[in-house]
């Protein structure tokens, strides 16, 4: 038996849902654990693309359990729109096979207003490139104690108390500092009405389920959204989102005990990409970046937006090895570097004169840092269709070596294209 906590360990769309849905085979629950639909993992199988934002990826496998915990924040309307989705593909979603905990907190239409108003208000340079999809303003009310969790849905009273209080609030804001809205009580509260005789019967206690499934020896996976960069405790604050992205959360984030974790597999792209605003040291703005853009095909899976793409960083993946607890990597999109002459990989960072080896705190520095690069052979050899170690060019594996050097870090997985099969397993988390 074992538990295995994912993350992504850079500004998050490091591939962590293909990786997820491979190691989901092996796990009898999958459960997601912040974020909200800010995420957006997309997989192909067998040719057909899935963009899951909510529901996790687990749900491809009728035979598996999908958890939604506590500290994911849930946009109804969304979640029942993706399970209207996948029901029209052939896959019915039932309580048996989906639980949202109802200490969940909700993503009300007045949090997107706020979200969006906040962000079109904000100068240029203070804007933090957000989903738009609510998140902040979200956690924001859940840690300021007036937000609306999913179990308070089933008690209409209290439901019809906490939005009248809310949506009066909100509206003073939203009218006079934000010159949007107002929302309406009566919608939204018909609207949420709707939603929860659909969902009423999926709500639950997470906690309890994880506890009797561990107690039963059963092996439970917990998916991480967004990536280490994005924390709003570890990374390049204010440019992050609003939940805490790293391992240690996934306990928190659900009701399981950190004893319980067996093993914590970062993602790791193998260059970097952003969406969004915010300092991003190893940055290309020359033809390699685009090359990189066009061949990894990076665009937001929840926006859309043209992904910004420079070098791996490795100061970036250390920390997030030190910051997640990290055991094992899986290298993601190796196959987009096959072709460049030369590969380049930050060890360190220049600021003032001063050598740096984490990302310092203070965000104007780190629009200051300079990276320290060490350059690297590239390979010209396609290489989705390498399924050992050892038929992969010499050069690439010298590069998934220096990787595994800089992070003192062993490599579990690489993958080499975007289809479940085009990957080579090293070793399997779930196997001891
Ligand atoms: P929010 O999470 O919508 O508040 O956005 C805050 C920041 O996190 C923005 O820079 C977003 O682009 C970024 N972000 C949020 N979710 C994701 C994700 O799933 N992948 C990559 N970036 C994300």
């Amino acid at each position: 038996m074992a538990n295995v906590v994912i993350v992504g360990t850079q500004w998050g769309d490091e591939g962590k849902g293909k990786v997820v849905d491979l190691l989901t085979r092996h796990a009898d629950y999958i459960v997601r654990f912040q974020g909200g639909n800010n995420a957006g993992h997309t997989l192909v199988v067998e040719g057909k693309q899935f963009i899951f934002h909510l529901i996790p990826s687990g749900i491809l496998y009728p035979e598996k359990k999908c958890l939604i915990g506590n500290g994911v924040v849930l946009d109804p309307g969304v979640l029942l729109a993706e399970m209207q989705e996948l029901a029209e593909s052939g896959l019915a979603v039932t309580p048996k096979r989906l639980t949202i905990s109802a200490n969940s907190h909700l993503i009300m239409p007045y949090h997107i207003q706020l979200d969006l108003g906040s962000e079109a208000k904000m100068k240029q340079g203070q804007k933090i490139g957000t989903t738009g999809r609510g998140i902040g303003p979200c956690y924001g009310d859940k840690i300021n104690r007036r937000g609306i969790k999913a179990g308070e849905l089933l008690d209409a009273d209290l439901f019809r108390d906490k939005l009248a209080a809310n949506v009066a609030e909100k509206n003073i804001f939203l009218t006079q500092i934000l010159g949007v809205g107002p929302v309406s009580f009566d919608t939204i509260y018909a609207q949420y009405q709707e939603y929860t005789e659909k969902l009423a019967p999926f709500i639950g206690d997470v906690s309890v389920e994880l506890d009797v499934a561990r107690k039963a020896g059963r092996q439970i996976l917990f998916e991480g959204a967004q990536g280490t960069q994005l924390d709003i405790d570890h990374g390049t604050y204010p440019f992050v989102t609003s939940s805490n992205t790293v391992a240690g959360n996934a306990c928190i984030g659900s009701g399981f005990g950190p004893a319980h974790i067996d093993t914590v597999i970062g993602i790791l792209k193998a260059y970097t990409t952003r969406v969004g605003e915010g300092p991003f040291p190893t940055e290309l703005f020359d033809e390699v970046g685009d090359q990189l853009q066009r061949k990894g095909g990076e665009f937001g899976a929840t926006t859309g937006r043209k992904r910004r793409c420079g070098w791996l960083d490795g100061v970036v993946a250390r920390d997030a090895v030190r910051l997640n607890g990290i055991n094992g990597l899986a290298i993601t999109k190796l196959d987009v570097l096959s072709g460049q002459p030369e590969l380049q990989i930050s060890t360190a960072y220049e600021e003032g004169g001063e050598r740096l080896s984490a990302m310092p705190g203070n965000i104007r520095r780190v629009a200051r840092l300079q990276p320290i690069y060490e350059k690297l052979a590239g390979w010209q050899e396609e290489i989705r269709h390498v399924r050992h170690l050892d038929d992969l060019p010499a050069k690439a594996r010298a590069y998934v070596q220096r990787i595994e050097e800089i992070t003192e870090t062993p490599v579990f997985i690489l993958s080499v294209g975007p289809d479940r099969e085009e990957t080579i397993l090293l070793r399997n988390p779930f196997v001891k």
